[in-house]
């Protein structure tokens, strides 16, 4: 009797290897995240993140189109105001930049799904992501200005709401809004589950949003936690979230298991600007093989159990797939 088991059969040829894969990735998994500022014909690299720009809504359109030809069908779009103040009025105002940028997209790339980032700290002064008083981030005061920002967002044209900042109800608050507005037909993808990370360190050059004092750690969660993390995904499943976001991705993979495990709404994963960084910067001294890289990272974070994953890479990866 032969006792070896031999699983080496079936990798042998490229023909077996593709008949046993068990995840694949397609453009359709992928939300691409894109920074417009003011200006025209802007296009400012961000210097930490090789690759990707600050972008004008002139810009921001073409872009847009360039990745709709790569086959992405989802955008998720920050602001960067020229005006920030304490209590972020740049995030709800009508004609504020992303609502601008909403609506040149929606209106040249017809079919490309936008998404609204909801927060406000690229819009504060102080760089948090809700308003301040005597040095402590407010809650329930932010979700007043969180759910008219997304009102703001839907009237521009958004297709979903993605609420980004760990405010307690703020899906609820949301939704409320929402709803009351004619809206009840715009799905919220919460950032449930959003550790404070420093991988969110290039975004904040990026976005201009670093917090000008302290940290976030008063309302974004402990890393070393995950029993937290069902509490939050499941506070926000509650409250109406259409759709659950774990962030970071590739450090936090145990997370978005158990999320998928837990929970039956579709479960999507930010690989967020620190792990684009350290890919990039890896790559071009010639130390991994960025191609490959990026798609062993993606394959692993839909193999963790993402549906959807938002990506700097999104265009590139979708042209070649
Ligand atoms: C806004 C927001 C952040 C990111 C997405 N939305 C920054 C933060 O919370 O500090 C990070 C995304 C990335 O690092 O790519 N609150």
């Amino acid at each position: 009797m032969n006792l070896i088991q031999r699983p080496r059969r079936l990798r042998r040829t490229d023909a077996l290897r593709a008949m046993v894969r068990e995840t694949r990735l397609t453009p359709d998994d992928f939300v691409y995240p894109l920074f417009v500022c003011e200006g025209e014909g802007v296009r400012r690299e961000i210097t930490s993140m090789p690759g990707c720009f600050n972008l004008s809504i002139d810009e921001l359109v073409g872009e847009v189109a360039a990745a709709h030809g790569a086959g992405v069908r989802a955008v998720i779009l920050f602001g960067v105001p020229d005006e920030k103040d304490p209590v972020g009025s740049a995030a709800y105002a009508e004609d504020g930049i992303t609502q601008r940028a909403i609506r040149a997209v929606k209106r040249e790339v017809r079919d490309m799904l936008v998404i609204a980032d909801n927060c406000l700290c690229e819009y504060t002064d102080h760089g948090h992501c809700g308003v301040i008083e005597d040095g402590d981030v407010l809650n329930d005061p932010s979700l007043e200005l969180l759910a008219r920002t997304a009102v703001s967002q839907a009237e521009a044209g958004a297709d979903i709401i993605a609420p980004s900042n760990m405010m307690d109800g703020f899906v609820a608050a949301i939704r409320a809004s929402l709803d009351k507005e004619g809206f009840e037909s715009i799905p919220i993808m919460s950032y449930a589950v959003k550790y404070a990370s420093a991988f969110y360190g290039p975004f904040r050059e990026a976005a201009q949003s670093a917090p000008q004092f302290g940290d976030r750690r008063g309302y974004q969660m402990d890393a070393a936690n995950s029993r937290e993390a069902m509490r939050e995904a499941g506070l926000d499943a509650e409250q109406g979230a259409d759709i659950l976001m774990v962030k970071p991705a590739l450090p936090y993979l145990d997370i978005i298991r158990a999320v998928r495990e837990r929970f039956d709404l579709p479960v999507a994963a930010y690989q967020v600007s620190g792990e684009y960084a350290m890919i990039k910067a890896a790559a071009l001294r010639g130390w991994i093989d960025e191609d490959r890289v990026v798609m062993e990272s993606l394959t692993a974070i839909k193999r963790a159990g993402a549906d959807i994953i938002l990506t700097y890479f999104a265009r590139e990866v979708a042209a070649h797939l």
